[in-house]
């Protein structure tokens, strides 16, 4: 897909993964970039970011667990802004805690969101792209949708949900001439992760790295978008390896005997970023 001159619409645009796409997109040349989040002030400090590089920018401060608004406001923008030619679905939540341990609403918090916040929007925006007949859509997973992880079963869950809401609405919208594909990036450096316990030997990118594989992915065929050597390394040792990753993941994970020692109590599990 061409940028060049098309209007995007990024959630979770106020920070972290979702500010760096929309950075980039602006960067790239497109004309019109309609930014979704819930923080409105954050919003209007991305928006003066951007703006000043000729691109029209549009704040939609919502809620994407508020299916009536987004659907309201979904409509005022196309209406206005219309049509959009580029959906990506950057916003979400993850808990981190062990599973004996977790608590139901932070698990319906992350179904909310990660799932159910996806699929109302982008129902709403591949609806009229089917009209026009033209739309690239990415849903944002994880490195964590192809390979759990112990400690985010609940998280790893919702994005392993992400990839098979993909793969099914690839084949379905082609006919439709939309094009779906999924970015999966491994451990990236934004609030999201700031007070988790990482995985040993997990280096964290930057957001802004991630964003340019995104650019560098909408031109390719590849359904699915991996970010940096570590998940492509995780993921073909989960084809040729599976238990030896296994095995592998309990020693990272902030689970493990000497792990745990180290950090005495498990840190009560909190939302991580929203
Ligand atoms: N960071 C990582 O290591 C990593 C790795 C792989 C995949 N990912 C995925 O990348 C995406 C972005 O993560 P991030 O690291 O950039 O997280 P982040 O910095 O915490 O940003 C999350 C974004 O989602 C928005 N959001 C959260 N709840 C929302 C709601 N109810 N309605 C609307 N917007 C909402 C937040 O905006 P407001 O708070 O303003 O609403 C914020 O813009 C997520 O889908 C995440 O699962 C992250």
């Amino acid at each position: 897909m061409h940028i060049q001159g098309k209007t995007a619409l990024v959630t979770g645009a106020s920070r972290g993964i979702g500010r760096a796409i929309a950075l980039e997109l602006a960067q790239q040349g497109v004309k019109c970039l309609l930014l979704l989040a819930r923080d409105r002030q954050r919003l209007a400090e991305v928006a003066a970011e951007i703006s000043p590089l000729g691109v029209e920018v549009v704040t939609l401060a919502l809620d994407l667990a508020q299916p009536i608004e987004v659907n309201i406001a979904l409509a005022q923008a196309w209406r206005d802004h219309g049509p959009i030619h580029l959906l990506v679905n950057c916003a979400g939540v993850a808990h981190q805690t062990p599973f004996l341990q977790a608590q139901l609403p932070q698990v319906q918090e992350e179904i909310a969101i990660n799932l159910v916040g996806m699929y109302t929007l982008t129902r709403l925006v591949a609806r009229r792209m089917a009209g026009q007949r033209e739309g690239t859509i990415v849903n944002v997973s994880s490195l964590m949708g192809k390979v759990a992880a112990p400690t985010m079963a609940t998280y790893s869950a919702t994005k392993f949900a992400i990839l098979g809401f993909t793969q099914a609405l690839r084949g379905e919208l082609a006919t439709h001439n939309i094009q779906v594909k999924a970015l999966l990036p491994s451990l990236t450096d934004t609030d999201m992760v700031r007070e988790l316990q990482w995985f040993r030997w997990v280096r964290p990118m930057t957001p802004e790295k991630v964003a340019q594989a995104l650019m560098v992915g909408l031109h390719k065929e590849s359904p699915e978008i991996l970010v940096g050597w570590q998940s492509h390394l995780a993921v073909w040792c989960n084809r040729i390896a599976p238990r030896l990753l296994e095995k592998i993941l309990l020693l990272a994970a902030p689970l493990s005997q000497g792990r745990q020692k180290s950090h005495q109590r498990f840190r009560p599990a909190r939302a991580v970023t929203h």
